[in-house]
């Protein structure tokens, strides 16, 4: 059984909120009710840490990582860092976005399926050094790449992470696995840093007037006036880097395939991307909503409890891990009629309710990328529609597997394309 049924499973058996035993002595209370959401996640940061389930993430991201802090540190790394990604300035970026898909859409083969995750992570990686990195020249962009996909691969797998985690303090053995990751790291590191001092530079020299998201976070200062560090900056910008690319990768590789088994839904992106969407994108983001709905990248978000705590008519004590499920809070029959059916049409028009859709988490940790992650699928969206026309298919739904946090299509999103246009 796939592990999303299960979850419905004993929700059915046992409530809206119980224990689950996810691995030897280690166990997680999930919660389906969307007021134990709003509760846990607006809730006291101070008693409710989400930093330290994170922790296995740091020898990548580093000490200083937005994700991995707690408390008044990292209320102090997200006021630094959330300035760049209000919703409103998202909008300068769409010209960059939408040229940078075109030229990965412009190589898909036609006639023949393919899996679209690959060309989804390559766009989003692009994306990311382009926009937050500022990187320009395609040369630099390419040389950046190549040995970060490589880091990401080695680190990010579930069984890799806690393995670095295990062996983190036999790190400086060549041969043990931190050793190996912390090889491959410093290139990368090296070049972080590289592009932080060249942005320094230009700064020092007198602005640049870039809108790179590393350009405006080198102005940013703290409320005691100090501006961010270069290894607070290099540990944000990894954190961006693994937050924000893979998450909407898939997100997108999720949308193209739902689409493509919904000839309905396809022809009408397809028609109003022939108007050149005049009547705007309402439908396009409906679609959007209803694939994070159906299909949440992460299927839930974790605190853990600093002191004991009442939720649900439950008295919890500290040390116990609570996690509102996005999963089963997105397929509650209740909230949603038909929860297994994609229908788009049930957000237009309508907003859906703050902790009835949380593919995004809430409250103070809610992701900082969820305006920009929501803009990069509009724009890349409209530029696949503008450059091919998709094929329907008759094949079954994708399965749904883990990779690491998150929860991705099986086959990776096959895909084809009928013709270029
Ligand atoms: C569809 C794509 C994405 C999904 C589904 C997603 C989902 C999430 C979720 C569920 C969280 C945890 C929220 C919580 O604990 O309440 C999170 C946190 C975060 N996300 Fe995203 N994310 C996406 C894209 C992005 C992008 C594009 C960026 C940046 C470029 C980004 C940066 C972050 C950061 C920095 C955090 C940590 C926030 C904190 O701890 O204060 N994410 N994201």
């Amino acid at each position: 059984m796939q592990a999303t049924g299960f979850l419905e499973e004993c929700r059915d058996r046992y409530g809206s909120i119980f224990t689950l035993e996810i691995s030897q002595g280690r166990t997680v209370v999930l919660s389906s009710d969307p007021t134990v959401a709003r509760e846990v996640l607006t809730g006291d940061p101070d008693l409710l840490y989400a930093g330290q389930g994170n922790v296995v993430l740091r020898p990548l991201l580093g000490e200083r990582s937005v994700l991995l802090l707690d408390g008044p540190e990292h209320l102090r790394q997200r006021r630094l860092l959330l300035p760049p990604f209000h919703g409103e300035r998202m909008r300068a970026y769409g010209e960059r976005i939408d040229a940078i898909a075109a030229e990965h859409v412009a190589r898909w083969p036609v006639g023949r399926p393919f899996p679209v995750r690959d060309s989804m992570q390559a766009i989003t990686l692009e994306v990311i050094l382009r926009v937050v990195f500022g990187v320009e020249e395609p040369a630099r962009v390419a040389q950046l790449s190549a040995p970060l996909r490589r880091l990401l691969d080695a680190a990010v797998s579930p069984a890799q992470m806690l393995l670095l985690q295990l062996t983190r303090s036999e790190g400086t053995r060549p041969r043990a696995p931190w050793g190996r990751i912390r090889r491959m790291m410093a290139p990368v590191d090296a070049m972080i840093h590289e592009e932080i001092g060249a942005r320094r530079a230009e700064l020092a020299a007198g602005g640049s007037g870039r809108d790179d998201i590393l350009s405006l976070l080198l102005e940013a200062r703290d409320e005691a006036g100090a501006p961010m560090t270069d290894a607070e900056l290099r540990d944000e910008l990894m954190t961006l880097l693994v937050a924000g690319h893979e998450t909407t990768a898939t997100a997108l590789s999720w949308t193209l395939e739902r689409v493509t088994r919904e000839p309905e839904v396809l022809a009408r992106l397809e028609r109003e991307a022939a108007g050149g969407w005049a009547d705007g994108t309402a439908y396009l983001d409906a679609v959007i909503t209803e694939t994070l709905r159906l299909r949440p990248v992460v299927p839930a978000v974790v605190r853990k409890l600093q002191a004991p705590m009442t939720f649900g008519g439950w008295q919890l004590p500290a040390g116990v891990n609570i996690a509102p499920s996005i999963w089963l809070i997105h397929h509650d029959p209740g909230l949603y009629p038909d929860p297994h059916s994609f229908r788009p049409e049930r957000f237009l028009g309508r907003r859906p309710g703050t902790y009835e859709w949380i593919p995004f988490g809430g409250g103070i940790r809610r992701c900082l990328g969820a305006a920009f992650a929501l803009h990069e699928m509009r724009v890349v969206l409209q530029a696949i529609l503008a450059a091919a026309r998709l094929e329907p298919t008759a094949a079954a739904p994708e399965r749904i597997v883990r990779r690491f946090v998150t929860f991705t299509p099986a086959a990776g999103g096959r895909l084809t394309v009928a013709a270029k246009r």
